[in-house]
């Protein structure tokens, strides 16, 4: 358990309420890690505190991050470094309204967000900043194959790529390449392509239309804001980060924030971190208790975060 900053620790402990409701008995280890340890000690995520998680089977975390902390210390040090030291290399994120049903799988170690890239000339009119985008045949190939095993187990079975070959033609070929590639594996898996922007619109306008989307990580990040502003609220989103291969443990947390301007008010929505939890019992072979978690999701409670985590609690009780 990483409880992490602002309302972090708040929304994983109603998560763990409703975990323990649903019937499973976890045996926890809470890690003391974010933006208010960092200022405390200097420790962002050590090689030891890796070693730690790594004897893990999961991570839940509530949300990393301060004010007090400039943007991109603990983003990169904590949130990245996880995602990319434990290769966790497929970023799950459903969305479920009256209107869509459809999730999105976000390539989570590579491309704008390796850190490739510099500055020269820092601070002066001749500045100049680069950061590319990484795009490795392996890493966007198996992000592809994940896609396809997951729509092979949805009713509608399709995939859309989203990208943005029309202008990114080195990244989009290899993408689009490497989907093609995959999908001809898969005859009974429909397909499409959609560029990035229009995806958008799709989204608003749309967003039936979808049933799994597969996307870079950049592209992911900002469709997944959307899809969850679409899905009733941020507050509802929640998301899996998967090592498919299972090297080490998979981490498991709300695509929200730390909120830091609502934390101790009792006011933050809980129901991603719940929901986020049951993507983990998913993975960690709990498949029933997770139905009924998602299934005590709908129609949500209104209230205070503990209130919510009680309610929901309690329906999975019943
Ligand atoms: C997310 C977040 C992170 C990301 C940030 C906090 C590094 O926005 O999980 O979507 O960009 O991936
Ligand atoms: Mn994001």
């Amino acid at each position: 358990m990483v409880g992490g900053d602002g309302i972090g620790p708040e929304v994983i402990a109603e998560a763990l309420k409703v975990v323990a409701a649903a019937g499973v008995a976890l045996e926890t280890t809470d890690f003391d890690l974010g933006g208010a340890r960092y200022l405390r000690d200097g420790e962002i995520l050590s090689d030891e505190t890796l070693d730690e998680l790594r004897g893990h089977d999961a991570i839940l975390l509530g949300a990393v991050g301060t004010p007090d902390v400039p943007p991109g210390v603990i983003e990169r040090g904590l949130l990245l470094k996880m995602r990319c030291e434990l290769d966790l290399y497929v970023n799950v994120r459903p969305f479920v309204a009256d209107s869509h049903d459809f999730v999105v799988i976000r390539e989570n170690t590579e491309g704008p967000y390796v850190g490739e890239g510099g500055v020269l000339r820092r601070g002066t009119p001749h500045e100049v900043a680069t950061q590319g985008s990484v795009n490795t045949r392996r890493g966007v190939e198996r992000c592809i194959r994940y896609a396809f095993e997951t729509a092979s187990t949805r009713p509608r079975r399709h995939v859309t790529l989203v990208h943005k070959t029309n202008v990114l033609t080195f990244a989009g070929d290899l993408w689009q390449r490497a989907f093609d590639d995959v999908a001809a594996e898969h005859p009974d898996v429909s397909t499409a392509y959609h560029h990035v922007d229009a995806a958008s619109i799709y989204f608003v306008q749309d967003p039936g239309r979808y049933d799994v989307i597969v996307t870079d990580n950049l592209f992911g990040d900002i469709l997944t804001d959307l899809g969850g502003a679409v899905s009733g609220g941020i507050g509802f989103a929640s998301s899996a980060n998967l090592n498919p291969a299972r090297t080490g443990p998979s981490m498991f947390e709300p695509v929200h924030g730390s909120a830091p301007d609502i934390a101790g008010t009792g006011s933050a929505n809980p129901t991603a971190a719940i929901l986020s939890a049951a993507m983990m019992l998913d993975f960690l072979g709990e498949p029933d208790a997770a139905e009924h978690i998602r299934t005590a999701c709908q129609a949500p409670p209104e209230g205070t975060t503990a209130f919510v985590g009680d309610e929901i609690a309690a329906r999975v009780t019943d």
